[in-house]
């Protein structure tokens, strides 16, 4: 299993075109916290995502995992370095059950060559077991084991938003990104998406990096809170010192 990981955010700068979607942004996210991402849409909150995970190349400046640069490698070496992500619109396999949602997405973990699995060789089958038994643990571990028969699809909102962290935790991150995971939900859905977040925190060796705009998920759950605004740094605290300062009122909370 995995250790939590830390992330080092180094005078980064991303530029599409002439506009500067972050800019010169220093921060760090220490080893099994939970941190929060929030400021004003635009800000430059999924960027950073992106940057993370190899989708965009940042224009300027580093970004560390555990020390080592994440600069220039592609995406499925940031999935194999440890980070995985949910996405602001949800990407499930709406047609497929709950655990078929999770099998597909062990698939960093095989090894085997497409003969082994014509041939339903020792090492396929093996493989398939680990990967059979990795999707039981994780359901039954967050609570999804009741519905692994249910199409993705099917499910309400909320539950749509559990499946596809734990389609993310069954790659054994050392990071999890998680993009507006509360986005649509209501009051009582958010609050259980809180305990939710915090129990797998407890259960896994993970850090857990989180943008989102409700604040009663944010305040309750993250130990720390970095806040953005047109792309710059403009706070960094724990819940207490975000909520009472002046500039993140005025830059944000104060519209909430
Ligand atoms: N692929 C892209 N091409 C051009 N501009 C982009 C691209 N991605 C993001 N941006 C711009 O960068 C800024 C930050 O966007 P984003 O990171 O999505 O903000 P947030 O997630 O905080 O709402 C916005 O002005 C957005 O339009
Ligand atoms: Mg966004």
């Amino acid at each position: 299993m995995s250790c939590a990981a830390s992330l080092s955010v180094e005078h980064l700068t991303k530029q599409f075109g002439g506009v500067v979607a972050l800019n010169d942004v220093t921060f760090e996210v220490k080893p099994g916290e939970i941190h929060g991402l929030i400021g004003p849409n635009g800000a430059g909150k999924t960027t950073l995502f992106n940057l993370i995970t190899g989708i965009y190349r940042p224009t300027e400046g580093d970004l560390k995992l555990n020390g080592q640069s994440l600069v220039g490698k592609e995406s499925h070496e940031a999935a194999n370095m440890g980070i995985a992500r949910t996405f602001q619109n949800i990407r499930l396999f709406g047609e497929l059950s709950v655990y078929q949602n999770l099998i597909t997405a062990c698939q960093k973990h095989l090894s085997y060559s497409l003969l082994d699995g014509f041939l339903r060789t020792a090492k396929y089958r093996q493989q398939e077991r680990e990967i059979a038994e990795l999707t039981e643990r994780t359901l039954k571990q967050i609570g999804l084991w009741d519905l692994r028969e249910q199409m993705a699809g099917n499910l309400p909102y909320g539950q749509q938003r559990r499946v596809e962290i734990a389609r993310a935790l069954v790659t054994d991150p050392q990071l999890l990104l998680l993009d507006e995971p509360a986005a649509g939900m209501n009051e009582e859905e958010t609050g259980k998406l809180s305990e939710f977040i915090r129990s797998i925190q407890e259960q896994y060796p993970v850090t857990i990096l989180i943008i989102d705009h409700h604040m009663d998920v944010i305040m309750s759950i993250c130990d720390r809170i970095t806040v953005f605004n047109f792309g710059s740094l403009l706070a960094e605290g724990t819940p207490e010192e975000i909520q009472t300062n002046e500039a993140v009122i005025e830059a944000y909370l104060g519209s909430e």
